[in-house]
């Protein structure tokens, strides 16, 4: 499974690379309203650090205003992917861009049927949001296991990216349901390499061989 951090802050975007596991960026219109920067700017910024896909969402909600976006995005650099809404103009524009050789991520994907009608239209990559479906109530694991058998029966060749990641847990699910990618916020990545144990058996080892040899 790919790794991906979900921010657009450059601080935690070099911290996760400089782990050397970091195979690529997700932003979307929070992240960058949170950082309070240009988009355009900032993608230049974030493709300058990290070679893998750098997902740019678009703002508009039409299928004319997010080809133009989309196209745009695309330009500012080779790793670009387009990223847009599972809607009726998203999956229009999904088709229309991913016919001119230009990668799109599919945002805002809650049950399976909307996984399958981007594949068809040739999206990269489908971003099944976990956590906000826990959050009212369902479970977010089905939905990626559900797009997993539906991918694997018909061949479909784009990504799951799991999104909406809020812990550790999700992470371990997200290998054993087959995700392709998980894109997570720093917080969690810095959570994966913890466990108490580990911390107390290094004060252990440290300290054992403190008073073996000083
Ligand atoms: C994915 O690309 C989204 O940016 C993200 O994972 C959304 O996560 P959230 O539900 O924690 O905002």
């Amino acid at each position: 499974m790919q790794l991906y951090i979900d921010t657009a802050n450059l601080d935690e975007i070099r911290r996760a690379r400089d782990l050397g596991v970091l195979d690529g960026v997700t932003t979307n219109p929070s992240l960058i309203a949170k950082e309070g920067v240009d988009l355009t700017r900032r993608m230049e910024e974030i493709c300058a650090l990290v070679n893998g896909p750098v997902s740019a969402e678009v703002i508009a909600t039409d299928f004319d205003g997010m080809m133009r976006e989309g196209v745009r995005n695309a330009g500012i650099a080779p790793n670009i992917v387009v990223k847009l809404p599972c809607t009726e103009p998203g999956l229009r524009a999904c088709k229309a861009l991913s016919d001119q050789g230009i990668r799109t991520n599919m945002t805002l994907c809650f049950q399976p049927l909307q996984a399958w009608l981007v594949a068809k239209a040739g999206a990269f990559l489908v971003s099944p949001f976990i956590g906000r479906l826990d959050d009212v109530g369902q479970d977010g694991m089905d939905l990626i296991a559900q797009i997993r058998r539906v991918y694997d029966t018909y061949g479909f060749q784009t990504k799951l990216l799991a999104a909406s990641i809020r812990h550790p847990k999700h992470m371990l699910e997200c290998l054993l349901a087959g995700a392709d990618v998980a894109t997570v916020p720093y917080s969690v990545i810095a959570q994966l390499l913890k466990h108490p144990l580990t911390e107390l058996g290094l004060e252990k080892f440290l300290a054992d061989h403190r008073k073996a040899f000083g």
